[in-house]
């Protein structure tokens, strides 16, 4: 038995009621670094999400934030990130998904992010397409950065690692309509992909951060590579650059070209 798009879809929508039950009650929030939190309601997420996919498939592989690695069939891989927004959640502020992906043979097939506060679906289908709620979704029609509303975010080790991110966010800031930081990778993959938003850029990612939204990207039309346009965005270490076609090579040409603290060296 293989997963379906819709057993993502239930179970991501199971794990967001546990987390939109919990976001304003009183919840244990602990440190795995001076700004990298991780609360209870990220463990019990987690929980459900571990314990219904070992149920099913007790041979796949997973790779979860909070338990790190799942040792399996290396063919079978879920990437799940039980609560994508930690921080906004643990603040109270409504922008955190639930994000799932399925990779088989080392594609992935199948990816649902589920924004709870909105009740918001967003899934894709290697092939088939991406969705929102059931309806088809594509990005925007912006070809221009100065006409590009674009997202970012940022590292845990900001204040540690000399590769920070900042100068392009100035360098983008100066060149696009806007950026936003909003809280949430998996969230701000699905704008793009949604076409509310039109570029996301961000180093240092995790793969169960992007894994899900960068096939729903994808399906949607828009151009996912890692910032040195590479195409292999989930092979470690991750980065991202998710736009639409012209946005994308737009914003390749400015982080290629102006030189800058990415490493920008293309993959061996
Ligand atoms: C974080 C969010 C954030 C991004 C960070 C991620 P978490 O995930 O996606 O937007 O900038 O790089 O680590 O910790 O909330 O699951
Ligand atoms: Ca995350
Ligand atoms: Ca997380």
């Amino acid at each position: 038995m293989k997963p379906t798009l819709s057993l993502l879809t239930s179970l991501a929508h199971q794990a967001g009621e546990i987390l939109h039950a919990g976001i304003n009650q009183h919840f244990q929030i602990d440190h795995k670094g001076v700004i990298d939190l991780v609360t209870e309601m990220d463990h019990r997420s987690e929980d459900f999400l571990l314990g219904e996919i070992r149920r099913r498939f007790p041979t796949h592989r997973i790779i979860s934030e909070e338990v790190g690695l799942v040792e399996g069939d290396a063919n079978h891989v879920w990437y799940v990130d039980p609560l994508d927004g930690t921080v906004n959640y643990a603040h109270g502020i409504p922008f955190y998904t639930v994000s799932i992906a399925y990779a088989e043979e080392g594609q992935i097939r199948l990816g649902a992010v589920y924004d709870p506060s909105r009740d918001e679906m967003y899934t894709g289908e290697k092939g088939s397409g991406a969705w929102l709620n059931d309806q088809p979704i594509g990005i925007s029609e912006a070809q221009d950065l100065d006409q590009g509303l674009l997202v970012t975010g940022f590292p845990y080790d900001i204040r540690t690692n000399l590769e920070t991110n900042l100068d392009h966010f100035v360098r983008f800031s100066l060149r696009s309509q806007g950026v936003r930081r909003l809280g949430s990778a998996a969230l701000d993959l699905c704008y793009v992909a949604a076409g509310r938003l039109d570029g996301f850029w961000e180093i240092r990612i995790k793969s169960y951060d992007i894994a899900a939204g960068g096939l729903i990207a994808e399906e949607a039309g828009a151009v996912v590579t890692k910032v040195n346009g590479s195409p292999d965005y989930l092979t470690p270490p991750c980065s991202i650059l998710a736009a639409t076609p012209g946005i994308h090579s737009q914003m390749l040409e400015l982080i290629v070209s102006k030189g800058s603290s990415f490493n920008t060296t293309p993959d061996s």
